[in-house]
């Protein structure tokens, strides 16, 4: 998600600077937004002249420092609370004192990342979706304690990307992922009791439904292992069944078999 959105800001003008944890992840993230604005170039979505203006737009680092001027710091760290936590503290730390540090969990109640900073008038949510050059949707998450300046001013920021900004109150999984995530889980346990073939199960939401993926399709892209620390935090904040990881997810999460990422998901990827 970081590549992405990283993308969607210089292709709308600003002046990004893109920090992974090390060179390995940089380089690799540096090679998704060189190739998701090639094919944005093939697909006649961007001059060769804007895709040169959106590259330069573009600085690459591995330190947190990197960020300290920054107007506005979006996180896309793994979905661990713990790990998000300990970013938010560092960049309270680092950051000047106007940053506005924005979170883009799928799950995480913000206002415990707020809660890790000194500033928690100027921290929200800004919530992506995969793949973040193509999904016409943010949402922004307000907390208790969040300045009202600071969700203008960040709802502001997503129009001009050319999003269409939602808003939601700061629960776990805010509006899409209520929504959405019963329903993968429920596409697994389709899986595990043998309703269906997977082949099946995705056929019947696209063509039954219209949906671009079926569900299955849609975990894989997602993320096998992202979805299951979704449904997780959801769970642990609702304590409703609906929101509980099948054991299939968590095997899945366990073996490695994380989707497109790792080649191997519900489906293969050679
Ligand atoms: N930059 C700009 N545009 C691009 C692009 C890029 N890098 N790559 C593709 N596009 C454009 C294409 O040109 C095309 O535009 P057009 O419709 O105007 O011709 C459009 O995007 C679709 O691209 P493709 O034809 O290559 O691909 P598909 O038609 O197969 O669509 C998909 C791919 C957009 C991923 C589609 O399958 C889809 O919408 N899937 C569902 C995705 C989804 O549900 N995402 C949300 C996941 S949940 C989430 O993220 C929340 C998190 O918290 C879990």
């Amino acid at each position: 998600m970081g590549s992405g959105i990283a993308e969607v800001a210089a292709r709308a003008g600003h002046s990004v600077t893109v920090r992974e944890m090390n060179s390995e992840l940089l380089a690799r993230g540096q090679g998704l937004v060189e190739k998701s604005l090639s094919t944005a170039l093939r697909r006649g979505k961007l001059s060769a002249e804007a895709r040169d203006a959106a590259w330069a737009k573009l600085t690459f680092t591995t330190e947190l420092a990197g960020l300290a001027q920054c107007d506005l710091v979006i996180e896309a760290a793994t979905e661990n609370p713990t790990v998000k936590k300990e970013l938010f503290a560092a960049l309270d730390a680092t950051c000047s004192p106007a940053t506005i540090l924005a979170s883009n969990t799928s799950s995480i109640p913000i206002v415990e990342l707020a809660a890790a900073t000194k500033r928690p008038a100027l921290v929200l949510g800004l919530h992506f979706f995969n793949p973040a050059p193509v999904m016409q949707l943010v949402e922004v998450i307000r907390t208790i304690v969040v300045a009202d300046a600071t969700v203008g001013a960040v709802t502001h920021f997503a129009e001009g990307l050319g999003k269409t900004a939602i808003l939601a109150k700061d629960r776990a999984g805010f509006i899409v992922n209520v929504l959405l995530v019963p329903y993968l889980l429920d596409a697994v346990r389709l899986v595990e009791q043998g309703i269906a073939s997977k082949e099946d199960i995705d056929l019947g939401m696209r063509l039954g439904c219209g949906h671009p993926m079926g569900p299955l399709q849609l975990l894989d892209f997602v993320g096998i292992d992202t979805t299951y620390y979704i449904a997780e935090i959801m769970f642990q904040e609702y304590k409703e069944a609906k929101f509980a990881p099948p054991p299939l997810l968590k095997h899945m999460t366990i073996a490695g078999l994380h989707g497109r990422k790792t080649g191997q998901g519900f489906y293969n990827y050679p």
